[in-house]
């Protein structure tokens, strides 16, 4: 089975001038996290959604997803978890749980707030969890990353070559990320908050899948306007 996992167990602190989770904020006729799930629907591949949510915020997700998607029959809602991480072990969990998971099962994990994801990318995503086991979209780094150890001055410039920056989806085949997360001491999980950053410190490899500069995350309020901008211009 091809799973994805939406990850809106957020708050969205950096939005700042809000109370609603920037995943619930409208972009055209419908919120962020409903355009992000549409496009895992749309994908023939993918047999089944789950939807990481904030506890707090569950039944006004299920709302949603009620007045937008109908009956929903391929999604499931779960609670997230404390942390990014947290919110993908309840999903294999909950998945565990209803369907029980068989060698070949592959998750796709997304960001909420990343509603431009293509259906290349989450092609080239399934191909390259099938075949590796894992993988992780990028872009390549267009700007010079500086390194600065104090925030004042630079310690490093690295050359950009081979640079890049990660966006998601991360996916992997999902009995091979629970034994990485399984095997994670309570330290581990403390300071590792990416899924593929796992995977690399467990010596497994990931391959790269390429993304694109608008498969952005909405952090700020600036990439919301922009955000609100793209759809204006479809
Ligand atoms: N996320 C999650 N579970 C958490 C925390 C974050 O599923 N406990 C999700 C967010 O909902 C978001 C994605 O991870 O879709 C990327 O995280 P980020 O942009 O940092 O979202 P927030 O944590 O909501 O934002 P902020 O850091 O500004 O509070």
């Amino acid at each position: 089975m091809i799973y994805a996992a939406v990850l809106a167990g957020g708050i969205g602190s950096r939005m700042q001038n809000t109370d609603l989770p920037k995943q619930f904020l409208e972009l055209g006729d419908k919120p962020i996290l409903l355009h992000t799930v549409e496009k895992f629907l749309m994908n023939a591949r993918v047999d089944r959604v789950y939807i990481g949510i904030n506890p707090d915020w569950q039944t006004y997700c299920e709302d949603l997803v009620r007045k937008h998607l109908g009956d929903g029959e391929r999604i499931t809602v779960v609670p997230g978890g404390k942390d990014r991480n947290g919110t993908i072990i309840n999903v294999i969990a909950a998945i565990e749980a209803e369907r029980g998971l068989t060698d070949e099962d592959i998750l796709l994990t997304h960001d909420a707030v990343r509603p431009f994801v293509t259906q290349r990318i989450i092609d080239d995503n399934i191909d390259a969890a099938l075949a590796c086991g894992a993988c992780d979209t990028v872009v390549r780094a267009s700007d010079t990353i500086v390194r600065s150890e104090d925030g004042e001055t630079i310690t490093e410039i690295p050359p950009r070559d081979p640079l890049y920056q990660g966006q998601t989806p991360q996916s992997f085949n999902l009995k091979l990320l629970k034994a990485c997360f399984d095997e994670m001491t309570e330290q581990e999980r403390a300071i590792l908050t990416d899924a593929c950053k796992i995977c690399v410190l467990k010596g497994r490899p990931v391959k790269l899948v390429k993304g694109e500069v608008l498969n952005f995350k909405i952090t700020t309020v600036g990439d919301y306007q922009l955000a609100r901008a793209m759809l204006m211009m479809k």
